[in-house]
């Protein structure tokens, strides 16, 4: 299950990440000359995010050998459930990058047959003491890490002291009125409820203690891959709707601390309050 060589490819990872983040840091100096490329009419991209991602599959192969690529912006090398293969998000949080908004990351994932193995998830702009950024890793079976320091999920049983991440949309609205539904039955028992506008930080944020639960109706498994291993290896649950586990596929996305979970699955699909 544990592949020994995915320290190996963790290290690649976080190396490939590393040169995306510090590319995309120089990119934001010039952020007002940017042109913005229409994806959907509410939905943009940049030669940042694609430059990104062509710096990272270069050195994945270059580390790598064999290793397929399903990536956000230059497309998918095959199914990211069979074989050894990063799945890359080059700029999570582009929304927030065109605006100067400090909350985007890099996020690759290393899996192997549908297992992830290796995950790094780039906070480029929070970083905390002596750092500027934050770089948050883990390997299967082997905890979460911060900078090298030990993620642990939060220890919080009491809903409402409970600090909710979501993502509501703004590309298909469709699922509007159930997020609506979700975050008035949220409100009144929670602490608060966030909207930070990436979905690999708000799963890294679980994963720091910072978010007792997070989840998103849709994401696909370039948003979560990282994320989701960051989350379970510091000790927290990720499932979907239904309370079956993630997997490296688009679908919808509920992470918690654990013990927080059942209630949190319970309250977003409308039980009792
Ligand atoms: C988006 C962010 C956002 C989430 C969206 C994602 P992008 O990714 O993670 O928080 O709500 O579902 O698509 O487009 O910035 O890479
Ligand atoms: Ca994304
Ligand atoms: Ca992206």
């Amino acid at each position: 299950m544990n592949h020994p060589d995915r320290h190996r490819w963790r290290d690649a990872a976080v190396h490939a990440a590393a040169v995306a983040a510090e590319f995309i840091r120089q990119e934001s100096r010039a952020r007002d000359t940017i042109t913005w490329q229409s994806k959907s009419p509410t939905d943009f991209v940049s030669h940042v995010d694609i430059g990104a991602e062509e710096r990272i599959r270069e050195i994945l192969h270059a580390h790598i050998p064999g290793i397929r690529v399903v990536g956000e912006e230059l497309g998918s090398d095959g199914d990211p459930e069979s074989g050894l293969v990063a799945i890359v998000d080059p700029l999570d949080g582009t929304t927030n990058f065109l605006h100067g908004f400090p909350n985007y990351a890099v996020s690759i994932c290393v899996a192997l047959d549908g297992v992830p193995q290796a995950g790094v998830v780039h906070d480029i702009m929070r970083g905390g003491g002596e750092h500027r950024e934050t770089v948050c890793t883990a390997t299967a079976g082997d905890g979460a890490f911060a900078n090298g320091a030990r993620m642990r999920v939060s220890t919080i049983t009491d809903p409402s002291r409970a600090l909710i991440g979501t993502g509501f949309p703004f590309k298909d609205v469709t699922s509007a009125d159930d997020y609506v539904r979700m975050m008035r039955r949220l409100m009144p028992l929670v602490s608060g409820l966030r909207r930070a506008g990436s979905a690999a930080l708000d799963l890294s944020d679980v994963a720091h203690g910072r978010f007792d639960g997070f989840w998103e109706l849709w994401l696909n498994a370039w948003d979560h891959a990282a994320g989701v291993l960051l989350v379970r290896e510091a000790g927290g649950r990720v499932t979907d709707l239904e309370g079956r586990d993630a997997r490296l596929i688009g679908g919808p996305i509920v992470a918690s601390n654990g013990v927080l979970h059942e209630w949190f699955l319970d309250i977003l699909r409308g039980g009792a309050s």
